[in-house]
């Protein structure tokens, strides 16, 4: 089974000259959705990390199914004002357009390592980002996983740049 052919690419969406990748015709067929997170689990064995980060929207989808699938916590990095305790933010700087996210500061337990997970690597902004609000609220980053990585944008360079590992299944 060849996952990109689960992941059509959508020109000029939302904006010209934006390739999107559409995860929607993955997540509705079973065997598709399955091997994506039977895929993520395997490379997620090169981490040490006993939570995942999941991260709004479309992170949500992989991170929170990977943790059931590994029985690891699951924790959210969430677009800004959603959470109702204290919280941490970040913004960042997007493919198309700038955004922040938050994490509530007293879920985790204090210092544990954390696997950042995203369906799609881009410039790296947002897993920077998910980066620097686990570290601000005192726990580890392990690294982070993606179902894709965008070729030509250079997203895992970048991380790898600011010293966080990073494993994806697809590139294209
Ligand atoms: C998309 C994608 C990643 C991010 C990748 O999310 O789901 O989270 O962009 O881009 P980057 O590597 O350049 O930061 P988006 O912000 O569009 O929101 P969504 O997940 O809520 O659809
Ligand atoms: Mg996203």
């Amino acid at each position: 089974m060849n996952l990109l052919d689960y992941l059509p690419g959508v020109p000029d969406f939302p904006r010209p000259g934006i390739l999107f990748r559409d995860i929607s015709p993955l997540l509705a067929h079973p065997a598709a959705f399955k091997e994506a997170i039977l895929q993520l689990e395997a490379l997620a064995r090169e981490f040490d990390y006993s939570h995942i980060l999941g991260i709004e929207s479309r992170g949500f989808i992989f991170g929170s199914a990977l943790a059931h699938q590994t029985h690891k916590g699951f924790a959210l990095a969430r677009k800004p004002n959603k959470l109702p305790l204290a919280s941490h933010r970040e913004s960042y700087g997007l493919e198309y357009g700038s955004d922040s996210l938050e994490i509530q500061q007293s879920t985790l337990p204090q210092g544990v390592r954390v696997l950042i997970v995203d369906d799609v690597l881009a410039t790296g902004g947002t897993i920077i980002a998910a980066s620097q609000l686990l570290q601000k609220a005192g726990f580890e980053v392990a690294g982070a996983l993606t179902l894709l990585e965008i070729t030509g944008l250079n997203g895992g360079a970048t991380l790898n740049q600011k010293g966080i590992a990073n494993r994806t299944v697809l590139v294209a």
